[in-house]
């Protein structure tokens, strides 16, 4: 692998669809960085981008292949549907470019391991981009935890409450579409699809999943959309640790947020206290970010940053470090597919109607 870059690093975005908004934030503020292509089957949208990003004269394309033969670029940001991710990440591999990867890695476990040995074969750094372990509630959540204040972890509750918002941003018809198209998205847009973000929340705090039942029902949404809800998903971790994830679509309840109608809130249940992140996405009015309840008192952390971006602002931020001083990416490929496991158990037991192990063999 390519140890340590020469600044500024410089970036390829391949898919400037809804997302790429708040992933270039970091990429056009850090010092060390410089965004020198962008790619989009619609080149239109892309060409929007790069005023919107207020980019001139850098390479654009059409074709990702063409971009990643820019000897230029040392690391692409992919943002493509899901059944695509395969594919373009085994292209960046092939043209020895560091990859971010957004979740789910891709469709499957088999899928999962020919990228994770195909990486490792061509000595090339592969991160998968999970935003919400680097929310800064999450953080220092994950920091309270570790220092023990709440004791031994018990059980996690994980609440992704989907809703209606005026001011949320526009989502366009296409990026829908792929959504409900079982075959490009790989499962549900509530349970595989943020719900991935969800499980690697579970994962963060508890650790892997050793068993996983899920009911999962079906809303259509105001906009026609099918949601894969409500549905419960319970886990069983190592060490008789608890949790579950439920997923209700409220479609008059009111969020408050700039991004998606959408409201998470998390509960994490300890020996000697508890621990509550009341907002992801976006909020309920304005609630402390994260509470710790211990000793008979509660304290409200209210001045971490709360606004959803953080995630991704810190996420990229950290890859960018990573590859400058030669470390390991968070999520590596194999914690990647750890994640994307306890996805596909969920949609494999719902189908089902049993629990499913994680190491079943059907998952791989
Ligand atoms: N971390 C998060 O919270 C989060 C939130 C939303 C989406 N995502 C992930 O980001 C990725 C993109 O999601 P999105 O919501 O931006 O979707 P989107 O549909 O808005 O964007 C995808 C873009 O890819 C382009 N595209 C399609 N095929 C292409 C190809 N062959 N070559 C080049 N471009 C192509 C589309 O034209 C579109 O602009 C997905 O993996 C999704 O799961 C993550």
């Amino acid at each position: 692998m390519k140890k340590y870059y020469k600044k500024p690093l410089k970036v390829g975005i391949i898919g400037t669809g809804r997302i790429s908004d708040l992933h270039v934030i970091e990429y056009l503020s850090n010092q060390s960085t410089e965004i020198v292509a962008v790619c989009d089957s619609n080149i239109e949208r892309a060409k929007q981008k790069l005023i919107d990003w207020n980019l001139s004269d850098i390479a654009i394309f059409q074709d990702y292949k063409d971009l990643l033969k820019m000897d230029e670029v040392d690391l692409v940001e992919i943002l493509v549907p899901h059944h695509l991710h395969i594919d373009v990440a085994l292209e960046a591999i092939l043209r020895k470019k560091s990859i971010s990867l957004q979740k789910p890695m891709c469709l499957n476990i088999s899928e999962a391991n020919k990228l994770i040995s195909e990486a490792k074969k061509a000595d090339v750094s592969l991160k998968i981009f999970e935003n919400f372990i680097f929310y800064p509630p999450v953080i220092k959540a994950k920091e309270i935890i570790d220092e023990g204040q709440i004791g031994s972890p018990l059980s996690i509750r994980i609440k992704s409450n989907p809703g209606f918002s005026s001011t949320a941003w526009e989502v366009p018809n296409d990026a829908s579409d792929w959504r409900q198209n079982v075959v490009k998205s790989g499962g549900g847009p509530l349970v595989f699809d943020d719900g991935h973000h969800k499980f690697a929340l579970a994962w963060l705090f508890m650790g892997q999943a050793e068993e996983i039942h899920a009911w999962i029902g079906h809303t259509k949404a105001t906009n026609n959309f099918l949601f894969d809800a409500p549905a419960i998903i319970s886990f069983k971790f190592m060490e008789n640790r608890i949790g579950n994830l439920e997923i209700v679509y409220s479609p008059n309840l009111d969020i408050n947020t700039k991004h998606y109608a959408q409201d998470d809130r998390i509960e994490i249940t300890g020996t000697h206290g508890i621990l509550w992140i009341n907002r992801g996405h976006g909020s309920l009015g304005s609630p402390p970010p994260l509470v710790l309840y211990k000793n008979g008192k509660y304290k409200n952390y209210n001045d971490i940053p709360s606004a959803w971006e953080n995630s991704f602002i810190n996420s990229t931020r950290d890859y960018i470090n990573c590859l400058l001083n030669g470390k390991t990416p968070r999520l590596t490929g194999e914690q990647g597919k750890e994640i994307l496991r306890m996805a596909l158990a969920a949609e494999l037991s719902s189908s089902e109607g049993r629990s499913i192990k994680i190491n079943d063999e059907r998952l791989s």
